[in-house]
C-alpha cells in the first residue's frame, strides 16, 4: 500500500471528486482527514472508507474560516505528529461575465477557491519542512487553463490557483516538498448543478459536453481519483510545479 502511515487532508472531501479521492487515499492505507463544511457528507465520507477497511475522520469547518482552520489543522498536527498529504479541493463555481457577476459571489470565489487553499498550505507547511517532506495538490480545473464563457470569476481563480501552485512549488522545493495541481474537466457530480440549471437543464449539458469534449462523455469520479492517486504519492516523486489535465481532451481543440 503505496500511503501507509501518511497522514492527508482532503478539503471538499464530503462529495464528489473529493470524497474519490480521499477514498482512493484510503485505501492504499493513508489516514484522511475529511474537511468539509458539511457534517453529513463527511461523515458519510468517513463511514464509507471505515466499512472499507480504512482510516479516516471528520474535520467539519468552513475552510474560509481561518481561525477553523488553524485550529482544525493544529488538532490534526497534535493528534498525529505529522501532515503528509494536503489536498486543497473544496471550490465553488460562481458564473456570470464581468457585468453580470455579483461582485460578493466574486469575492467569496477568490476566498474560497484561492484564499483558503493559500491559507491552508501556510498552516501545513512549517510540519512539511520540519519533515524535509510532503505533498500539497491544489485542485484547480480545466477552467485553470481555458477560457470559461461568462464565468470570470471560476477562471481567474482558477488561473490563480495554477500561478499560486507554480510560485509555492518554487519556493518549496528546497525543503522537500513538492506542490502540484490538478485540471479535472467534466466530471458527473453536485457542483455543476448550478451550471445545469443555467444551461436549461441536463439535455442541454449533455449535447454541450457531447460537442466540447473530443471524448464525447463526462469524467465520473474513479477517473480522477486515480491521478489524485498518483499526484499525492511517491509515483510522482520527480513531479512539482506541474499542472496535470484530465478533461477528456477539451483543452485540445
Ligand atoms: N465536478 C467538476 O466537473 C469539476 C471540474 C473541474 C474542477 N472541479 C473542482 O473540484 C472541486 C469540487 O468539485 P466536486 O465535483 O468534488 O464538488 P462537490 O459539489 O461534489 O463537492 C464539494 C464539497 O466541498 C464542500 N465545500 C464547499 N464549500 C466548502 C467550504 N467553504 N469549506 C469546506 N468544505 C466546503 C461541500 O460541502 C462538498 O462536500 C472544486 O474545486 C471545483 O472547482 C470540479
Amino acid at each position: 500500500m503505496i500511503l501507509q502511515n501518511r497522514v492527508a487532508i482532503v478539503t471538499g472531501a464530503g462529495s464528489g471528486i473529493g470524497r474519490a479521492g480521499a477514498s482512493i487515499m484510503a485505501g492504499e492505507g493513508g489516514h484522511v482527514v475529511v474537511a468539509d463544511v458539511d457534517f453529513i457528507n463527511a461523515d458519510e465520507t468517513v463511514r464509507e472508507i471505515v466499512d472499507a477497511g480504512g482510516s479516516a475522520e471528520a474535520l467539519v469547518l468552513d475552510v474560509t474560516d481561518d481561525k477553523a482552520l488553524e485550529a482544525g489543522i493544529a488538532a490534526i498536527a497534535r493528534r498525529h505528529g505529522r501532515i503528509d498529504i494536503l489536498h486543497n479541493h473544496a471550490g465553488a463555481q460562481v458564473a456570470g461575465d464581468l457585468e453580470q457577476v455579483a461582485v460578493d459571489g466574486f469575492d467569496k470565489s477568490w476566498a474560497l477557491n484561492v484564499r483558503a487553499h493559500f491559507m491552508a498550505a501556510r498552516l501545513v507547511m512549517p510540519l512539511m519542512t520540519a519533515a524535509g517532506k510532503g505533498v500539497i495538490l491544489n485542485t484547480s480545473s480545466s477552467s485553470g487553463v481555458l477560457y470559461d464563457r461568462e464565468m470570470i470569476a471560476y477562471t481567474t481563480t482558477k488561473h490563480a490557483v495554477i500561478a499560486m501552485t507554480r510560485q509555492m512549488a518554487g519556493d518549496y522545493a528546497k525543503f522537500g516538498v513538492r506542490v502540484n495541481a490538478l485540471c479535472p474537466g467534466w466530471v458527473d457530480t453536485p457542483f455543476n448543478e448550478p451550471f445545469i440549471a443555467q444551461m436549461g437543464g441536463r439535455e442541454a449539458i449533455e449535447s454541450y459536453i457531447a460537442e466540447k469534449v473530443p471524448l464525447g462523455r463526462w469524467a465520473n469520479v474513479s477517473e480522477i481519483a486515480e491521478p489524485i492517486l498518483f499526484l499525492v504519492s511517491d509515483r510522482s516523486s520527480y513531479m512539482t510545479g506541474q499542472i496535470l489535465v484530465v478533461d477528456g481532451g477539451e483543452t485540445v481543440v
